[in-house]
């Protein structure tokens, strides 16, 4: 019997093709949500006229709160449910350095946020610039902690404390202080605040959790991003000592973040597929007769998932054993690090740049999309055209 099961799944597909968001830019603006976001998004799932469901991920350089924040941010402004699983945030592959380093400096973000950042990831000793302002005010003459500040700054002698590495999370909301304790720090005897190497090789490990030079906001012109930070310490620390600054980059473009994305999104796909299943099931009035598949005698082709797979094997199969995305559409607004991002694996990436951010019509992009959108809506309209 043909069975009718569209009552619990909207859409009757899940896509073998995929895509990708950045988010400043492309779907929120500062403070602003991007009035075509909400539409693209639920087009993906499954509200589109093909009914097919395509699985997305998000993959901002932005950070400085959890990405469970963030995910309730999203969900809010959206009009959707975003999961931690389909979020990566700049700093989000820095988990992996949890076991490296004892002895952190986070910089970046409003307040101690970051810190909760950095301790929900499971690292020991996390400390921020407030500590350091609080244990010696004189480090940053021009600065004086106001009464928040000092409160939430943690009482430590810094003296006594090796920093094994400085992680910037997010962007500073205090360059001058901020640079100036991150200096002292890369010029100083193994992170000792208070004291010098002579050599200035001993210092900690410096990370940014991204390097964009500018980002939109919803003021009319980009501001400057952890990028320019990057490169004015790198001015400063080798107008200082004649060296140049060793840094370990993450986010977009970096190749690492891009294997990272490749398996948050093979985690995602497989969660939408097995969703997908379940929901089939439920709405299966036989289930528990014919255990041998969820899709079991079913002869409708609507049924199946679309997953582009001709070896004649059933979803239920795929569900462990996963083809990777026939096509992963990136929308970006960045072409240094979005477009450049999603070309570096052009094979499988397609890369589309949105006017909504950062990228204003009548540039040529230093990397060139595959494709320009005027907006998210019109590239997802793009895509799934382009796809059917
Ligand atoms: O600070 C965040 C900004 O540089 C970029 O965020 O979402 O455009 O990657 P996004
Ligand atoms: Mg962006």
């Amino acid at each position: 019997p043909v069975r009718h099961r569209k009552s619990v799944v909207n859409h009757e597909r899940v896509a073998s093709y995929a895509f990708a968001f950045d988010i400043d830019g492309v779907l929120v603006k500062g403070p602003e949500t991007i009035p075509q976001g909400p539409e693209a998004l639920r087009m993906l799932n499954g509200h589109n006229k093909y009914n097919i469901k395509v699985p997305y991920i998000f993959i901002t350089n932005g950070g400085g709160r959890s990405e469970k924040a963030r995910c309730r941010d999203l969900s809010k402004r959206l009009g959707i449910t975003v999961t931690e699983d389909q979020v990566i945030q700049g700093h989000t592959p820095m988990k992996d350095l949890v076991d490296v380093y004892e002895n952190v400096l986070v910089v970046g973000g409003v307040l101690d946020s970051c810190r909760k950042v950095a301790e929900g990831y499971g690292f020991k000793n996390v400390y921020i610039p407030l500590d350091v302002m609080k244990w010696k005010p004189s480090v940053t003459p021009y600065y004086v902690l106001n009464e928040e500040e000092r409160n939430i700054a943690k009482d430590v002698d810094f003296s006594k404390i090796n920093i094994q590495a400085i992680l910037v999370f997010a962007d500073s909301r205090n360059w001058a202080a901020d640079q100036q304790i991150i200096l002292e720090l890369l010029m100083s005897e193994k992170g000792v605040m208070g004291t010098i190497s002579p050599t200035y090789d001993q210092g900690p490990g410096l990370y940014f959790a991204h390097s964009d030079f500018v980002w939109a906001t919803d003021y009319g012109l980009c501001r400057y991003g952890m990028g320019a930070l990057q490169v004015s310490i790198a001015a400063l620390y080798e107008e200082h000592t004649g060296k140049e600054l060793q840094v370990t980059r993450f986010g977009k473009p970096q190749r690492g973040t891009f294997r990272f994305a490749e398996k948050v999104l093979s985690n995602w796909r497989r969660e939408t597929l097995s969703e997908h299943v379940e929901n089939l099931k439920l709405e299966d009035p036989d289930e528990g007769e014919n255990k041998e598949t969820p899709f079991g005698d079913s002869d409708s082709e609507e049924d199946e998932a679309d997953w582009g797979n001709d070896s004649g094997e059933r979803p239920g199969d795929l569900v462990l054993e996963l083809p990777p995305a026939s096509t992963v559409y990136f929308v970006g607004d960045t072409p240094e690090s979005d477009i450049r991002f999603a070309n570096s694996h052009d094979s499988t990436w397609y890369s589309i740049l949105v006017k909504t951010g950062v990228y204003k019509d009548g540039v040529t992009p230093r990397y060139t999309p595959k494709k320009t959108c005027e907006n998210v809506l019109e590239a997802v309209n793009f895509a799934i055209e382009r796809e059917h």
